[in-house]
């Protein structure tokens, strides 16, 4: 097997960043540059005072100990490539808004653009691994692109080499994986690269976790590991309605559920429904594949994971106006929380976003607050939402506030849309003295003492509790 000796990554974003300056960090023999196109994105990657482009918990620390020693960032990407012995394509792959399979299928024209740019500039053999989580069979297209298009003699080896880390807590994934997974053909030329790729990871991953499996295999397990990740969501959602018209307790449930050894503890915490740039698009992506297998019942099945959390979100935004007497128009919503998860800044599909949506659709005025999210992000995001609304017509309905406790004050219901722990926090009872009476508390995370707040004299509705209030 080839000594992997220069990494090039193609892709500086939320995998690419942290998963290839672990690599260089963990693997100070190696050289490993980070590219990508977006200029603004690379500056900052490379900003003195380590303000970086995504906010990760501990990414800094392993940015400042390897960046400029073995691990850079540039925008000169034919350099980097021509240089690498292996190359990540660690690129968007967002699902397709138009076109056969809008709605539903990945865009992959940016994973082909990578590939032929290394086609187009190689002068010597290359082992190419995908690490984007790509339609299965992927890899045979990027293969047939890179014979077809590069100079005679040279040998293009493709691996795939899905990214499991989470966000929020990519720098604990990646230093200590449950597992790596490499699929690779099962030709001696194919295991060799796999043997390649697992001497690098080998660095600090223990052998035993480092799974080799075939190419399709591997392209599809990062599709199943999502879904199964978001169907125990959905699941402990579905369930969490019951409770709330039960007076059932979902915590209370899922902690019965999950001593199950079968079953386990993780993700089983009911919430306003997942976000982040990967289930939904993931899921909707397999339910594409069952479609073209001619498999409608597969499709169907993986489906209902998405329609579960549109409902999820559908239904607590609801209870909100039910709620507050059936109308919000004119009335203060403070949205606590816009990144989709705590820990990260990362907005990309979070349930605030749709919560928001439907307040403001309701003609609420509407207070944010997020630790990690920047105001134009914001903005952003709102604008996607209400396409057609004037940004200057949103920006009279919607405040964004400097901290928890000056959103949370002088309104008339807070909502709890991201688990940040600051917001357990906050001074509840100096917040009740400023709020509209009654003053309501819904908690879409589950996250308050909410005994403590009725206590305060707040109307608390958590999520998944069927408690009167
Ligand atoms: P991202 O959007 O944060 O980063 C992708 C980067 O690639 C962007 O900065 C973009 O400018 C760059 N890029 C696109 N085309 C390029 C080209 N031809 N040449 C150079 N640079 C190019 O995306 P993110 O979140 O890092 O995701 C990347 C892939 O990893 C996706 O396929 C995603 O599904 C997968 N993934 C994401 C996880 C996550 O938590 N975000 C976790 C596991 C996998």
């Amino acid at each position: 097997p080839v000594t992997v000796k220069k990494i090039c990554c193609i892709g500086a974003g939320y995998v690419g960043g942290p998963t290839c300056a672990v690599i260089a960090l963990k693997c100070p023999d190696i050289t490993v540059t980070i590219v990508d196109l977006n200029k603004a994105r690379i500056d900052a990657w490379n900003s003195p005072d380590y303000k970086l482009p995504i906010y990760e918990p501990g990414l800094d620390d392993v940015v400042k100990q390897a960046r400029g020693r073995n691990l850079f960032f540039s925008t000169e990407i034919d350099k980097a490539i021509k240089e690498a012995d292996l190359i990540f394509v660690s690129v968007n792959t967002p699902t397709k808004k138009s076109g056969v399979g809008a709605g539903f299928a990945a865009d992959l024209n940016y994973v082909e653009s990578a590939t032929r740019r290394i086609a187009a500039v190689a002068t010597s053999s290359k082992i190419v691994v995908e690490k984007s989580t790509v339609p299965m069979r992927t890899a045979e297209s990027m293969r047939t692109i890179l014979e077809a298009n590069s100079k005679p003699g040279l040998r293009f080896d493709i691996l795939s080499n899905p990214e499991f880390l989470a966000e929020g807590t990519a720098i604990g994934d990646l230093f200590a994986p449950d597992r790596v997974l490499i699929g690779s053909l099962q030709t001696p030329e194919g295991k060799s690269a796999a043997s390649s790729l697992i001497d690098v990871y080998a660095h600090w991953v223990p052998k035993e976790r480092i799974l080799t499996v075939g190419l399709w295999s591997s392209e599809l397990s990062k599709l199943a590991a999502n879904a199964m990740l978001a169907q125990r969501i959905s699941s402990i959602n579905a369930l969490s309605a019951i409770c709330e018209a039960t007076g059932a307790n979902i915590d209370e449930v899922a902690h019965a559920v999950g001593k199950d050894s079968r079953v386990g503890p993780k993700f089983l915490r009911a919430s306003v429904g997942f976000g982040g740039s990967c289930f939904q698009k993931d899921i909707l992506n397999l339910v594409y594949l069952s479609e073209s297998l001619h498999l409608p019942e597969v499709a169907a099945y993986w489906r209902q994971v998405v329609t579960m959390n549109e409902y999820q979100k559908r239904r607590f935004s609801k209870t909100v106006v039910d709620t507050l007497f059936n109308t919000i128009t004119g009335k203060n919503i403070t949205v606590l929380g816009f990144a989709f998860k705590a820990d990260t800044g990362d907005t990309r599909e979070s349930a605030a976003i749709t919560l928001i949506r439907d307040f403001l659709s309701e003609r609420a005025r509407v207070t944010i607050y997020d630790p990690q999210v920047d105001e134009a992000q914001i903005w952003l995001d709102l604008q996607e939402a209400l396409p057609d609304t004037p940004l200057e017509n949103i920006k009279k309905q919607v405040i964004i506030a400097p901290s928890a406790l000056a959103a949370a004050s002088n309104t008339d219901a807070v909502v709890i849309a991201t688990e940040w722990k600051e917001f357990v926090e906050i001074d509840w009872a100096a917040v009740y003295g400023t709020m509209n009476k009654p003053a309501f508390i819904f908690d879409g995370r589950a996250i308050l003492d909410a005994d403590e707040l009725r206590k305060i004299g707040f109307t608390v509705k958590t999520i998944g509790r069927g408690v009167a209030f």
